[in-house]
């Protein structure tokens, strides 16, 4: 899984996954609450886009699928003695969200926002997932997140073509390379931490 194929703009600084892996632990408890988050948003887009049979018949597996990745870093978690803990301020995401709102009335608009914040989001964490896989020395968290990453590269093109469903394919990718220029900046001035997936 290429940048290219998923479209981000700026690669992770290569200090992160070093950094990272000497807080394996910090990460293991960041990851499960990105699993929760994803699964979460699954369930309200499924909620909120009720009459939208694709968004239905797409997600409800998904959120299986996050639910299911939630228990196995839980399981990671437990074999190495950590506790979970309580969730802790995912700034990533919280800048995402502010600097990409927009007041929007048309209902397709924000569905597909809200399909793209999740499809940036996912195709972030396959490229972290990516850098995990391959450069820690833990050969079961290697196989782990290599499976991960396939898994959520899925999950992006999910996310990319529900958008399609709903809006002209012209229009998701104009609107997409909004979102990626953003997240780009806001990739370039985030702190490098060895505590949080993003
Ligand atoms: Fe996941
Ligand atoms: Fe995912």
């Amino acid at each position: 899984m290429s940048l290219t194929t998923l479209g981000l703009e700026l690669p992770t600084d290569p200090r992160w996954v070093n950094i990272a892996e000497m807080n394996i632990g910090d990460i293991l408890i960041d990851h499960a609450y990105c699993e929760q988050k994803a699964a979460s948003s699954c369930i309200s887009l499924i909620v909120q886009y009720s009459d939208k049979e694709a968004i239905v018949e797409t997600l409800t597996p998904v959120v299986a699928e996050e639910w299911g990745h939630f228990q196995r870093v839980l399981k990671e978690l437990r074999k190495r003695n950590i506790p979970l803990g309580r969730q802790r301020k995912d700034e990533y995401v919280n800048q995402l969200r502010s600097r990409l709102r927009r007041p929007i009335g048309d209902r397709n608009e924000q569905l597909m926002d809200n399909l793209l914040i999740n499809a940036l989001i996912e195709a972030r964490s396959c490229e972290r997932f990516k850098l995990l896989s391959e450069n820690i020395a833990d050969e079961g968290l290697q196989k782990f997140y290599r499976e991960l990453m396939i898994s959520e590269a899925g999950h992006y093109r999910n996310f990319i073509e529900l958008a399609e469903t709903y809006l002209p394919a012209e229009r998701v990718r104009q609107r997409w390379k909004e979102f990626l220029a953003v997240e780009a900046d806001i990739m370039a001035t985030l702190d490098v931490r060895g505590d949080r997936m993003h």
